[in-house]
C-alpha cells in the first residue's frame, strides 16, 4: 500500500514553492501558494466540466445537476480565497512585485481553457501562447469545440424542448448571442418543466459565480495596485473592469423580465 505521502506526492508538492525575492519577502509564499491552489481548482473544474458535458450528452439531467452543484461549490471557494489575498497590504505586495516581471494570472492557460469551455470565446487569448505548442493546440481545440451552452441546448432539445434549430446549429466558436425565439421556449420550460428549470437556475448560478469572481478579483487588484498597469501587460484594473457584467448565458438572464 502506498503511504499518504507517496500517494499524494506530498514531498514533491511541498518542493514547488520557490520565492524569487531576496530574504525572501514574507508574503511571496502566500502569493505563490494561493496561485497554485487556484490552478489546482481550475484543473478540477475542467475535469468536472468534461464530465458534465458527457452527462448532458447522454441526457442524464439528474447527475448533470449534481455535477454543476459541485462546480459551483468549488467556485465559491475560489471567490472566498480572495479574502486571504486581501490580508496582504499594497506595500507587502510591492515588496516582491518587481520579481514577477511579466508573470500574471492573465497568462493562466487553464483559466483561458475554462473561459472557452464556458463559452467566453475570445480568439485573441490564443495569441499569448506560442503557435504549435501543446497549450496553444489544447486551447485551439477548445475554441472550436461546443461550449457548455451548446451541451445545455442539445440536452434541452433531447428532452423534448423545441429549441430553435438556429441555436442548435449556432457557430460554436463564438459567444452565445441573445435570441428572442429561444427566450420564449425557456419561459415555457420554467412554467412547465421543474427539473429542466432547475438546471437553468444552476447555469445562472454558474454565470453569476464567474461574474462574482471577476468582480472580487478586480476589487482586490484595485486595493492592492490601484491603477498601475498589470504585470501581464494590460492596463490593469481598467482592463479588468471591461470584463465585468458580461453574462455567458444572456438569455437565461433576459427571461427574468419576460415571466
Ligand atoms: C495581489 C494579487 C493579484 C494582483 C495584483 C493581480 C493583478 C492582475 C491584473 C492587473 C490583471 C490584468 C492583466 C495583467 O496582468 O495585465 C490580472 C488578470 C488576471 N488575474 Fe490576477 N492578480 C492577483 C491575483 C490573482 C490570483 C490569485 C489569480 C488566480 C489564479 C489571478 C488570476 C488572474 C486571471 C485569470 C487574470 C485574467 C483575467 C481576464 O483576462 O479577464 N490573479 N490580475
Amino acid at each position: 500500500m502506498p503511504s499518504y505521502a507517496d500517494y499524494l506526492k506530498v514531498n514533491e508538492l511541498l518542493e514547488l514553492q520557490s520565492p524569487l525575492s531576496e530574504g525572501p519577502e514574507h508574503d511571496e509564499k502566500l502569493f505563490i501558494v494561493i496561485h497554485q491552489v487556484y490552478e489546482l481548482w481550475f484543473k478540477q473544474i475542467l475535469h468536472e466540466i468534461g464530465h458534465l458535458e458527457e452527462l448532458l450528452a447522454r441526457n442524464d439531467g439528474s447527475h448533470a445537476r449534481a455535477t454543476l452543484k459541485r462546480i459551483l461549490t468549488i467556485l465559491k471557494v475560489l471567490v472566498a480565497q480572495i479574502d486571504i489575498l486581501e490580508t496582504m497590504t499594497p506595500l507587502e505586495f510591492l515588496s516582491f512585485r518587481d520579481r514577477l516581471e511579466f508573470g500574471s494570472g492573465f497568462q493562466s492557460h487553464q483559466f483561458r481553457e475554462l473561459e472557452f469551455a464556458l463559452g467566453w470565446k475570445d480568439p485573441k487569448a490564443l495569441e499569448r501562447y506560442p503557435s504549435g505548442g501543446a497549450v496553444r493546440q489544447r486551447l485551439e481545440h477548445r475554441l472550436k469545440s461546443p461550449a457548455l451552452w451548446d451541451f445545455f441546448l442539445h440536452h434541452m432539445a433531447a428532452s423534448g424542448v423545441p429549441v430553435p434549430r438556429s441555436e442548435l446549429e449556432r457557430d460554436v466558436t463564438r459567444r452565445a448571442e441573445p435570441s428572442p425565439a429561444l427566450r420564449e421556449v425557456l419561459v415555457d420550460v420554467y412554467r412547465s418543466q421543474p427539473a429542466l428549470a432547475e438546471l437553468c437556475e444552476r447555469m445562472v448560478d454558474l454565470d453569476e459565480g464567474i461574474m462574482e469572481w471577476r468582480y472580487r478579483h478586480v476589487k482586490m487588484v484595485q486595493r492592492t495596485i490601484g491603477t498601475r498597469r498589470g504585470t501581464g501587460g494590460s492596463a490593469g484594473a481598467d482592463y479588468l473592469l471591461t470584463t465585468l457584467n458580461q453574462p455567458l448565458f444572456p438569455d437565461l438572464w433576459a427571461i427574468r423580465t419576460e415571466f
